[in-house]
């Protein structure tokens, strides 16, 4: 997957460019490439926003620097998205839609936004990371980076992406254990060292459920109901 990343600020994507999703650049997997907007300003003092019209607090990106940046990326034709608090909220269902796309365009608005122009023109699809403002679109940016790029097939190592798949997923993790057995009298649940694989699989599952039920009761509902049509389907 090539996702393009529009931003002001691209020193700060080095936390996505490294550790696990570095290693999947250096496959070949995930190629993440940076553009500055800035670097597409006319103005001789690289002016990439200003005041908007009609007056309001903060900055508006200036359309036209952001407009060469979408160019110099050919997003023409490409998903493109906008970070934004105004945008769909970002949940797994769309992570796993966007692990589909060969190319991403991803634009990270700061100050109070960006010219409504430029989202017009280019169809850009805006994202929000959950409701609450952060100063700019890169740490939303790399919330959707991390996450879509685990969801692509050998990004994380095969044990860790079978989970997703399993009969856990839409539940929350049940609780996770390792050495030593006892940590200052605190004992890891018999049954997880007692080598029962069906009584071990029954206990996590249980777990995942209770904690569902108890912190999300909203996903809880969302699980029972996806196993209802499953099992109409199969009648
Ligand atoms: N930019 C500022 N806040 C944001 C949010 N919550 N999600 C996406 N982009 C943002």
């Amino acid at each position: 997957m090539n996702i393009d990343i529009l931003t002001l600020f691209p020193e700060m994507f080095t936390a996505v460019t490294s550790s696990i999703l570095g290693k999947a650049g250096e496959k070949g997997i995930l190629d993440i490439r940076l553009t500055n907007i800035r670097d597409y300003s006319m103005d001789k003092h690289k002016k990439a926003d200003d005041y908007p019209f009609g007056g309001g607090a903060g900055m508006v990106l200036l359309a036209d620097p952001v407009f060469r940046a979408m160019e110099a990326v050919k997003a023409e034709g490409k998903r493109s998205l906008y970070m934004s608090p105004r945008g769909r909220i970002l949940d797994q269902e769309l992570i796993q839609q966007l692990a589909q796309e060969k190319e991403l365009v991803i634009l990270c608005g700061h100050y109070e936004g960006v010219d409504q122009r430029i989202l017009d023109y280019w169809n850009m699809e805006e994202v929000s990371i959950g409701d609450y403002v952060l100063t700019g679109g890169e740490l939303p940016a790399m919330v959707l980076i991390d996450s879509v790029a685990r969801m692509i097939p050998d990004v994380l190592s095969s044990s860790h992406a079978a989970l997703d798949e399993s009969v856990y997923s839409g539940l929350l993790e049940y609780p996770q254990y390792t050495k030593p057995r006892n940590y200052r009298d605190m004992e890891v649940p018999e049954v997880l060292v007692s080598g029962n694989h069906k009584n071990i699989h029954l206990w996590k599952l249980e777990q995942s459920l209770r904690l569902t039920k108890q912190r999300r009761p909203d996903l809880f509902r969302k699980f029972l109901s996806k196993g209802e049509s499953l099992t109409k389907e199969e009648k």
